[in-house]
């Protein structure tokens, strides 16, 4: 894995504390898998020391393009915020173990909350050029902060938002579940999500995958310093990289 110089093509604040950065990186673009990840650097220096891990929103392979969603929560995204157009960005991925997604499968439930849903809309944009059908169930703080709604429904997906925190949007699939037969369901965002998700995998039988997060130093599975207990096939618990076997891992191997 060899780190590129990445240019940013577009980075406007989208709503108070989030924002959306595009990038030309074609061959990162060419490579990558949805539930993948980049590590990246965007300033001058050494300070911050780390590279910042950020899902892949969406990937355009023929513009060589790249779309990340961000929010900010400290000095890096403070500054790449503040990051000018046409800037260059160091990049290393895509990297970790993306969805399973076959063609064969004719239809999914993409399940997300908030800026944590970020990789499921590369996922659906994928699965719908797969001609698979596409359900997403989003929650988010408020209307604004479904910042993918459009993004969807431009894909042909289904899309249920869910802005009342006493609903859990997986209210909405379990509903949906009632009538339709789903081969797969992916979620990301949230532990309550993912609780809820395997309930509903034991009761009408589709897989299940989750995307997790961690702090991250290295990105490539050297450091460590991301494990997760996970289950093995035959129950045993052992420890795995967010970053190497994850960011997505089956739904009924985590802790
Ligand atoms: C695989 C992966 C994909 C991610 N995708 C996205 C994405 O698409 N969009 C996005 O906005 N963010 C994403 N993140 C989180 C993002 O990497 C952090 O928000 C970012 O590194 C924070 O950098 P900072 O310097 O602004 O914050 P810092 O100053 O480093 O930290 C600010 C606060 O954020 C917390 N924090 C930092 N990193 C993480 C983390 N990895 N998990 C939980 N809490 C953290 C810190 O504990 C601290 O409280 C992802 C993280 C991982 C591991
Ligand atoms: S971040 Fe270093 S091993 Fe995962």
């Amino acid at each position: 894995m060899k780190y590129i110089t990445a240019k940013a093509l577009e980075n406007r604040i989208i709503a108070p504390g989030f924002g959306r950065l595009l990038l030309s990186a074609p061959l990162s673009a060419e490579q990558a898998v949805p539930g993948q990840f980049i590590m990246m650097k965007f300033w001058q220096g050494t300070v911050p020391f780390l590279m910042r891990p950020f899902s892949l929103n969406s990937v355009d392979p023929e513009a060589g393009t790249l779309s990340i969603l961000y929010k900010i929560v400290g000095e890096g995204t403070k500054l790449l915020a503040d990051l000018p157009l046409g800037s260059d960005v160091e990049v290393l991925g895509p990297l970790g173990t993306g969805f399973p997604l076959s063609e064969s499968m004719r239809r999914i439930a993409v399940i997300g909350r908030g800026v944590g849903a970020a990789p499921m809309r590369f996922l659906a944009e994928r699965a719908r050029q797969y001609g698979i059908e596409v359900h997403a169930y989003i929650s988010a703080n408020s209307e604004e902060h479904l910042f993918d709604k459009a993004a969807y429904l431009s894909a042909g997906c289904s899309f249920t938002g869910c802005t009342d925190g006493n609903i859990n949007v997986t209210s909405y699939f379990a509903e949906d579940l009632q009538q339709m037969k789903f081969d797969a369901a992916y979620v990301c965002g949230s532990k309550r999500l993912m609780r809820d998700v395997s309930a509903l995998m034991d009761q009408y039988g589709f897989e299940g995958y989750v995307s997790l997060e961690a702090h991250m130093a290295c990105g490539i599975g050297a450091c460590k310093g991301c494990t997760v207990p996970v289950h093995t096939e035959d129950g045993a618990e052992v420890y795995a990289r967010v970053c190497k076997e994850g960011p997505v891992f089956p739904v009924k191997r985590i802790v």
